[in-house]
């Protein structure tokens, strides 16, 4: 993805990460059992496939709802993440509003979960940390959401796994790219 992609407001988040020294992301679904866990796992192959990075990232995952807590990713979204090398292994947890606090970046997967996201965010500056998902993905992709699969079949979870990958491309990209 071209950086001048992203919107004025998004590329005023992301603009000072650029030289960080650390960039905390969380990545938020619904039930943290299917896109975020997913979201989590590609980013941090990624950040592992360029070992210089790998001491500057902290990435971690969690859902709006609670109805999931405490389990492993769902049995579908790992078996489909294993058939591209990816372990699942997260334990599901919901977002805190310390999160707020400890994450630079803030990344739902769709609107539902980014207007909770809004009414949770306990300041301004909180608020500003949250760009959503799409915002990464290439235009090419067609995507203005990363669409929930819980209810979908194979492909649903195909198409997740699709988008995510592209996204976290052009996230991890655009963050290792000197401004
Ligand atoms: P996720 O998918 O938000 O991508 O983890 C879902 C998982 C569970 C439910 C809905 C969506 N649920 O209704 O239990």
């Amino acid at each position: 993805m071209a950086y001048p992609d992203l919107s004025p407001r998004h590329r005023a988040v992301i603009d000072p990460l650029r030289s960080a020294d650390k960039i905390r992301v969380l990545f938020v679904c619904l039930g943290n059992i299917c896109r975020s866990p997913a979201a989590d796992g590609v980013m941090k192959s990624i950040v592992a496939d360029h070992p210089g990075q790998a001491s500057r990232w902290v990435i971690d995952s969690a859902g709006t709802g609670r109805y999931h807590i405490g389990q492993l990713p769902d049995h579908r979204m790992r078996v489909h993440a294993r058939r591209r090398g990816l372990e699942l292994d997260h334990i599901c947890r919901q977002v805190t509003a310390d999160d707020f606090t400890d994450f630079d970046l803030i990344i739902p997967m769709d609107a539902s979960n980014e207007s909770r996201l809004r009414e949770l965010a306990p300041s301004p500056e909180a608020l500003e940390k949250i760009v959503p998902m799409a915002a990464f993905v290439g235009k090419a992709m067609r995507a203005d959401h990363i669409p929930d699969p819980y209810y979908e079949g194979a492909e649903g979870f195909e198409l997740v796994l699709d988008l995510l990958d592209d996204g976290c491309r052009n996230l991890f990209n655009i963050l290792t790219t000197k401004p």
